[in-house]
């Protein structure tokens, strides 16, 4: 066992690790030559892909996180409407079924009963069905008429990493193709995210070696009881991602909320001894996420912040700030969580938790 963890110590840490070459394994062949378009070899032809009226993605989990995150991608870049939803909630809910709609289930798995169930209730209802998985003959490549794979290679730790970040490029990717079969895609927009995309693994390599820092900050903080994460727009599901990757694997009650609906609850939970991780990129809701943690300094929370390098506008009111490389928006999600797997990760480990099989979870969910 020792031996399949490369000289790691749990398979999470290898996995997290692995992210540069599974991103990069999940983009081989999927990028555009000169004039051509984005090479996703879907079952659907592109008088389908404009026929679209709506998106439902279903997941549960990590999925769902990456889910949310490719409602940004998709309502911004192909401008279809997008809804997202537990796979356990879905199938129970009477759900109302457009003509026309595409129902996408994201599993890493591809097992996850809930997922499967709601995957195939909108079938029964008439969407046409995607699966966006890792694992190649599995169920929900099987029950979906187009199957888009992550390139993640197993992943052996239950809480999921690589899966996640591969997830959200097949989303982009996604978004990209049905853009360009709909003409929405503005094209220096589309030629930028290309190019992000292209430099990803090695901005995912510098990203990596933030560990050293992260572990400080995990030395520094495993004795707190909660946390609150706080991010906005695309960066919000990543708040919810970090969250429930502290939940999973440190047992510490963790919170996600979206920074401007900060005021409306845990307004209230803000005191000295609540750290509030923030995620903020230079996008356009830098701004906004400014002010809302200003609010949150000014009832003594402790922020801990992702910033893009160079940022100083946390200096005065964060106590501990990392600063990330510059990354076009579109991809910050991609880039930001990996500390947020880290810091997870090493407050677990300080706490002597067993990372690779946290305590009353299981990697795949194949029961109601
Ligand atoms: C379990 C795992 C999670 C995972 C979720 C969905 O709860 O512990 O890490 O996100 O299932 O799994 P799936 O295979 O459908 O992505």
């Amino acid at each position: 066992v020792a031996a399949e963890k490369g000289g790691f110590k749990h398979f999470m840490q290898k996995e997290i690790f692995e992210q540069p070459l599974a991103v990069s394994n999940t983009l081989l062949d999927r990028l555009p030559l000169d004039g051509g378009g984005v090479p996703l070899g879907l079952a659907f032809t592109d008088e389908e892909l404009r026929s679209f009226q709506r998106i439902t993605i279903l997941a549960c989990g990590t999925s769902r996180h990456a889910g949310l995150v490719g409602q940004f991608y998709l309502e911004q870049l192909a401008r279809i409407g997008v809804e997202v939803d537990y796979g356990s909630e879905y199938r129970y809910r009477d759900p109302v079924v457009m003509a026309d709609t595409l129902a996408i289930g994201i599993t890493q798995s591809g097992e996850t009963a809930d997922t499967l169930a709601a995957m195939k209730e909108a079938a029964a209802r008439g969407a046409r069905g995607m699966a966006i998985c890792n694992v190649q003959g599995s169920t929900a490549a099987r029950l979906a008429e187009a199957t888009l794979l992550t390139h993640a290679g197993p992943e052996i730790g239950v809480a999921s990493t690589k899966a996640f970040t591969t997830q959200l490029v097949v989303l982009l990717l996604l978004a990209l193709r049905l853009g360009e079969a709909r003409g929405t895609l503005d094209p220096a927009v589309r030629a930028e995210i290309i190019q992000a995309l292209r430099e990803l693994p090695a901005l995912l390599e510098r990203v990596a070696s933030t560990e050293r820092k992260i572990h400080q900050w995990a030395q520094k903080w495993h004795e707190a009881t909660d946390f609150l994460y706080l991010g906005r727009g695309p960066l919000y599901p990543i708040a919810l991602e970090g969250a429930l990757k502290l939940k999973e694997l440190s047992y510490i009650h963790a919170e996600g909320y979206p920074a401007g609906e900060m005021k409306h609850g845990p307004i209230a939970l803000i005191d000295r001894h609540l750290p509030i991780v923030a995620v903020m990129p230079r996008d356009a809701h830098r701004e906004k996420v400014l002010s809302n943690l200003q609010e949150a300094a000014a009832r003594d929370g402790r922020i801990l912040a992702l910033v893009e390098e160079g940022d100083t506008g946390l200096d005065h009111i964060a106590e501990d700030v990392l600063h990330l490389p510059k990354v076009n928006p579109w991809l910050a999600p991609i880039l930001y969580v990996v500390p947020l797997q880290l810091l997870s990760y090493h407050i677990a480990v300080i706490r002597g938790c067993d990372v690779d099989q946290p305590r009353n979870l299981a990697k795949s969910v194949t029961v109601e």
